[in-house]
Order: C-alpha cells, then structure tokens, then sequence
C-alpha cells in the first residue's frame, strides 16, 4: 500500500530517504515526503502526486543536512490525496513525525481522546492520531521507543510505524503489525524499508522483523523488543536479489521488460522440482505427505489476478487429483461462515504476500484448524509466515502494477501443487506426472514463441486507440483467461472490458454485441472433448451479430479461419497447459493500448501494487 523508509548515518539523510522511496514508489504515489531532524528541529517537506512533485521542491531548496530522516510514498486510504493528507505526520508541537502504512481501526475514539486534549488535528488522517499520541508520551518524560511501545499498545489494526524525535537526534523507532518492515543493517548505518528494495544500493544485510515488534535504531545499533520492551531475536538474513532487477533493462515500462522475462521465470519457477529418480519434489512445502493425503477439500483464496490463477487451478486440481476444488474471493471468504476443518486445505495464492483480505482470510482459516498453504512470490512476507506451508513462485520482484510474470508463475506453482498432490495421493501414475512435467518444462520456449510476434499484437492494439469496449471469451482453462484478459486492459488502458465464459453469452451478455464491436475469444485446442467446437459456434454467434472477432488459436487450427477477422496464432499445447500461453498476447495488448493512450503502464490510475488494507 503505502512505502516506508527510514535511515540513520553519515549520508544525506533527504538524498538516502529519496532514493529508498524512488524504489518503494510502486506500493502507493498519491503523495510522498520526508522529515529529518536537523539543529534539533524537525524539518519536513511533502507533496501530493508522484514522488516527482516532492523531488522538484526539494531540487528547488533542499531540507538542511541531516544525518537522520524518514519518508513515506502514500495510496490513500483515509482523506483524499493531497499535501496536508501527505505523510510525515507530526505532533501539535511539532517535536514527533511520524509515516504511517496500514489502517488504524480504533482511530474514532483516539481521535476523541487527542481532541479532548485539546489538539488540534489538521489532516483527515488515522496517521496525525498517532503522531499525536507519541508526541503526548514523549512531551510526558517517555523516551521515544518507550512512547512508541505505550501507543502501540493502544492500536487496533494494520500498521507498520516510524518517527523521528528533534530532541533525539540519533534514533529512529518503528513498529510494525501485520505491514511489512525490515531493517537494512549497514557498518555505522542503519535503513528501514518496507521491504528491502528501499535499500539494496547501500546494504545486503537485512532483519526480518516479526508481528508486534518494534525495532531501535541508531547509526551503530539496532534493538528489537515487543510492544512492551521485552526483547525477542529478529531474524537476520542476506538479500541476494541482483539491484538491476528493479531496473528496466531498455524497456519503456517494468511491466513490458516483465512479460518479456517470462520464459525464464516460467523456467525459474520450475527449476529444481524433480529428484534424479524423477519425483516431483516442493522443497519448501512443510506439509507432510499424510497431512496432504488426508485432505477432502481444497479452498483456494485470492484476490485480482491471483484468483484466475485460482480458478485455472481449480480445472488442473481437479482434474488430476479428484480432490474438490472451491475458489473464493478472499475478501468474501470469511464473511460467509465458510465449512472448513482440519482436512481442508486452503491454498492461499498471491504474488506480494501483504494483500490483506488474503492474509485475514487466512488467518480465519486456520484459526478453524484448516492447514494453510501460500503461493507467493515474496520471500518472508506476511502469507508465507502465517501459513503451514508455501510453494514459492520465484518471479523475483515485479514492479509494474500489472501483474504478468507473477501470473505466470502462479500458474506454474498450482501445477505443481496439483502434480504433487496427485502424486501423494496416488491418482495419477508416475509417468502421467513425468510426461506433463514435460510439456511444462517446454513452456518457456512457447512462450518465447509468442512474444516473438509481439509486433502484430503491438499493431492491433494501436488500431484500437478508440476503442471504448472489448469483450474477451473463453472456455474451461481459457475462462479465467478472458477474465485476466480482460482485467488488464482495464487497469491499463481504462478501457471497459468484460470477460465471459462463452457458453454464457446467449444466457444474455450475447445482447452487448453490435456492429464492429471487438470480441477476443481464447480458442481451446482441438481435443477429444467437444470444447472447440462449441468456442467455434459461440464465436460463429458473435460474428454473425456484427462483432469483430480477434482469434487466439493454436498453430494448425485452420477450422477457426473463417470465423476470425483478426487470428493470433499459438503453440500447441495441452488444454490445461494454455493458459500459460494465451494470456501472454493478451499482456501485450494492454500494455502496448495503454502506451498508446498515453497512460502510465506502471502506475495506473487509483491502484497501488499490494493493498494491504481490507
Ligand atoms: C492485477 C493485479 C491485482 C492483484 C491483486 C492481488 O494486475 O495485480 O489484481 O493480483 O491485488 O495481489 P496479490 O497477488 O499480491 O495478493
């Protein structure tokens, strides 16, 4: 949701903090700003926008030299976007500033208590509450992290936390519950970061912080206690993550270079997951094989494009092990009473691993005894260490909003789960699993395949630069990829785009059809069963209505020619296997409308990269 930095050194605290938020900014850019604490005064500087508006302020007249800051890249959450709403936050007398990331649920009645003390609050946010209270315990005799420690103590909710005090001028503190933070340990420097992207430049070192834990910082030390001073052992770790990774790599969007780097992270993602003698082996699953073979029910709960992931799941799952599948939004999961118990397994699937209708509905779930399993794609986030066990996915760090090479690898994980699962239980022989592990290790190179006709893709989407609505068909697998197609040029191209299950258009979306309007339907390959030929009449339907047809199809398929006006080629690939393919022109056809629209590819409108509130 929101990007959180803190630093205490020798280096330009303003310079440090910046460039901690230039990484950061993917999770939020409604505001930016930052403090330090310089000639024991607090100085701040924030602005509404991206972190661009704060940067020209600063180029204009730089805050003084500070050893000491923090800063802060917003997605709103309570009041609007503007500089005054803008993080840091400082207290009445202006001692404490404090940056914020997360919801303060029980906000309404501290609000109540700083009023009746007769502060006065100049923002609409849950953030100033608490700068608020920290500077009524430090005004009172506390120390910082002691009146850290007392507030946290009166919290409720989602918060990481960081402040600065101008009468201690070497200490940052932060807190955090359910919101990332780590610490990046430096020699004479320290950094905070909601996640280690903010300081990879300076430092590799890095500690994990765990839930209810607030972290001391000076230049040469770095304490971790509880909310109440006791003191625990965070978790020290190196981050080996390349810096050129969140860097563009000559593309005009992370999100073009990510799609373009799926055939190795689909590779990536597959690597190390047989033994020599052929098992299929998930290293990081903590889950025994009796744990799994007990298991009668499967729940998969995502959100976005992490729930088509689900559902293309629920096709392959099923499919091979004839366990049931059930997949449900996560943030309607737990509202509904749902009928789980200790040989359910949920299968929690999301790329950031923060989402938090995901992570509260987990939370749910195993609190009903049910085990837990994550698929994510960021190691020591929140899913993974709330969950029994996790598949990691192994797309590195995606910056673009958009996910593409997360969905990507989703897909590969829940293959693999359901391989695996098949295997334990035994509803697939060995050669069966070998022979589909096979075509999956394939898919990198047809993968590569379609991105080598990125151009045509790239040609069509600048022919519909005045597009105002496209509809996207599919069938079994190829449904969740004309939902996934269809959030894409949504988010991206702001363009209103609706995906349909294609035996559903005649129940009545079949009455959106007229003349000249684009319909992308995902053609299944041709198989035993009857699923291509009732796309084809579904398609037939459409056409014979008006509608232009644009034919994602595989290589061979001459039967889908006299029905297209537009046809894509694929490689041929197995039904369940397609999606793997067939969303990746769909990708590119988003994100190549949107440049075309001239709309921001990587940070589209009102979005933020993980929402870490409900
Ligand atoms: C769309 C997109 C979102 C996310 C959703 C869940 O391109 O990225 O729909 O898929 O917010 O996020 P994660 O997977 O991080 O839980």
């Amino acid at each position: 949701m929101c990007g959180i930095v803190g630093y205490v050194g020798p280096r330009s605290a303003q310079d440090t903090v910046i460039d901690g938020l230039r990484r950061l900014e993917y999770r939020g850019y409604d505001s930016a700003g930052v403090a330090v604490v310089s000639g024991g005064d607090l100085h701040v500087e924030k602005r509404a926008g991206k972190l661009a508006n704060l940067e020209k302020v600063l180029d204009e007249e730089s805050l003084p030299t500070a050893g000491i800051g923090i800063g802060h890249t917003r997605w709103a959450t309570h009041g609007p976007p503007n500089d005054v709403n803008a993080h840091p936050h400082t207290g009445g007398a202006r001692r404490i500033a404090l940056v914020h990331n997360g919801i303060i649920e029980n906000f309404v009645e501290l609000r109540d208590r700083v009023e009746d003390d007769d502060h006065e609050l100049l923002s609409d946010t849950d953030t100033e509450i608490v700068a608020h209270l920290v500077e009524l315990q430090v005004e009172s005799g506390f120390d910082l992290t002691t009146a850290m420690q007392r507030v946290c103590q009166q919290l409720d909710g989602a918060f990481t936390l960081v402040a600065i005090d101008s009468e201690d001028p070497d200490t940052v503190v932060a807190a955090r519950r359910n919101s990332p933070l780590v610490v990046g340990l430096g020699e004479g420097e320290n950094f905070l970061g909601s996640d280690v992207a903010a300081f990879i430049e300076f430092t590799r070192e890095a500690l994990e912080l765990g839930q209810d834990q607030i972290v001391v910082m000076t230049r040469d030390h770095v304490e971790v206690t509880d909310f109440w001073g006791r003191p625990v052992e965070a978790k020290r770790f190196h981050v080996d993550w390349d810096l050129s990774a969140a860097e563009k790599d000559g593309h005009d969007w992370f999100m073009r270079k990510e799609i373009f780097e799926q055939p190795r992270t689909v590779a990536d993602s597959l690597i190390g997951r047989r033994t020599k003698s052929g098992q299929l082996q998930l290293d990081e699953m903590r889950l025994a094989d009796e744990e799994l073979r007990d298991v009668d029910k499967i729940i998969i709960i995502a959100c976005g494009t992490s729930f088509y992931a689900g559902m293309v799941a629920k096709y392959a799952i099923e499919h091979w092990t004839r366990t049931p599948v059930e997949v449900e939004l996560a943030s309607e999961f737990r509202y509904r009473d749902p009928i789980i118990d200790a040989t359910t397994l949920i299968v929690a699937i999301s790329q950031s691993g923060e989402t938090a209708d995901t992570l509260h509905a987990i939370m749910h779930a195993r609190a009903q005894k049910a085990k837990v399993l994550a698929i994510c794609n960021t190691n020591r986030s929140s899913i993974p260490r709330e969950s029994d066990a996790v598949i990691y996915t192994h797309a590195g760090p995606e910056i673009g909003v958009a996910s593409t090479k997360g969905f990507l690898t989703q897909l590969v994980a829940c293959y693999l789960l359901a391989l695996y699962i098949a295997q334990v239980k035994g509803t697939r022989f060995g050669d069966e699993i070998d022979e589909i592990m096979e075509q999956l290790e394939a898919m990198p190179d047809h993968i590569e395949t379609v991105l080598g006709s990125a151009a045509t893709v790239y040609d069509l989407a600048r022919a519909h630069v005045g597009t105002r609505s496209v509809l996207f068909l599919g069938r079994h697998a190829g449904y969740p990829v004309a939902l996934e197609g269809a959030l894409k040029l949504k988010e991206l191209a702001y363009i209103h785009a609706e995906g349909f299950a294609a035996g559903e258009l005649k129940h009545g979306p079949i009455a959106l059809i007229e003349e000249g309007l684009p319909v992308l339907c995902v053609v299944p390959p041709k198989g035993r069963d009857q699923l291509h030929g009732k796309m084809l009449s579904g398609i037939q339907e459409v056409r014979a209505r008006g509608a232009r047809t644009i034919c994602l199809a595989e290589e061979g398929d001459a039967s889908i020619e006299p029905y297209a006006d537009v046809l894509i080629r694929l490689p041929k690939v197995p039904v369940l296997l397609q999606p793997l393919v067939a969303i990746v022109p769909l990708q590119l056809f988003a994100c190549e409308l949107a440049t075309a629209l001239g709309h921001d590819v990587d940070q589209p409108r009102n979005l933020a990269k993980s929402v870490t509130v409900e």
